[in-house]
């Protein structure tokens, strides 16, 4: 693998010395994302009716493409149907897993969910970035690592109405734990549904099989671009899915 020359100093008896690089730390960036009504672009306004006709979410992120850190397009796409949908999220139990930067949660929190925002127990850095973008948008909300395929203590208090999960399949080693734990999740609300959005690049194939195997099906498949507003679809890249899976209930009634 190619990688950058150390860098060298001369020592004071003339020979040179290696020194360990001095780590350059990532740059961090706040991203504006709006949904609704284009004059709200600076005010949060809520209709005499309640709903909302719009609102924006500033997210803290890193300027370079860093896994759970980056608002990835996926995230936008879900965040979009969130917002479209959100009369059926207000007042519902939502848990996001794999959340990195968590715009659709965010949506969610806004639009009256009760959510819980999750990601690798592992990554703490990613957690605490969570944590700060809900003070910076003063939005309610609880973290919690939760690490796919584990069964630590806190998941087994989740009762979610509606998972979400942008750009989850991304990782083909992870995607029998990921179902692992959103079939538990589904298992623990009846009625419940998965959310996701997808690239192509995950493998239709792979995550269909997967479906069968965990008891699922899958009740709605879309192309994002079907439901994103063309200012937006702009600036999204490659083919992306949304799919919406429950529990095949007849598997539970043989
Ligand atoms: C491609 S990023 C997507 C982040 C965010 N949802 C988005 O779309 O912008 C995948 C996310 O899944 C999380 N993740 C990966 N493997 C995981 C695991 N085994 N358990 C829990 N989270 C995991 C990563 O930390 C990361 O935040």
């Amino acid at each position: 693998m190619a990688s950058l020359p150390s860098q060298r100093s001369k020592g004071n008896s003339g020979t040179v010395s290696e020194v360990s690089p001095v780590p350059i730390p990532i740059m961090k960036t706040i991203s504006r994302h709006y949904f609704g009504e284009e004059e709200t672009k600076n005010v949060d306004i809520i209709s005499a009716d309640g709903d909302h006709r719009g609102f924006y979410i500033d997210i803290i992120e890193n300027i370079e493409e860093t896994y759970g850190m980056f608002v990835w397009p996926c995230s936008i796409a879900l965040a979009e149907y969130v917002w479209q949908q959100r009369a059926r999220f207000s007042g519902t139990t939502v848990v996001e897993l794999g959340s990195g930067t968590s715009l659709p949660g965010f949506v969610a929190a806004k639009v009256g969910s009760s959510i819980v925002m999750t990601d690798n127990s592992d990554k703490l850095e990613v957690l605490d970035n969570i944590r700060a973008t809900c003070e910076l948008n003063k939005v309610k909300c609880e973290v919690m690592g939760l690490t796919w395929g584990k069964w630590d203590a806190p998941i087994f208090n989740l009762n979610p109405q509606i998972v979400l999960g942008a750009d989850v399949f991304y990782d083909n080693k992870d995607f029998d734990d990921l179902f692992a734990t959103v079939t538990f999740l589904l298992q623990q609300s009846p009625g419940s549904v998965f959310i996701t959005t997808y690239h192509n690049r995950s493998g239709h194939h792979r995550i269909n099989f997967l479906i069968l195997k965990w008891g699922l099906k899958c009740e709605k498949l879309l192309d994002v671009f079907c439901f994103m507003p063309s200012h937006k679809a702009a600036n999204l890249h490659g083919s992306i899915q949304l799919a919406e899976i429950t529990l095949n209930v007849q598997n539970f009634l043989m």
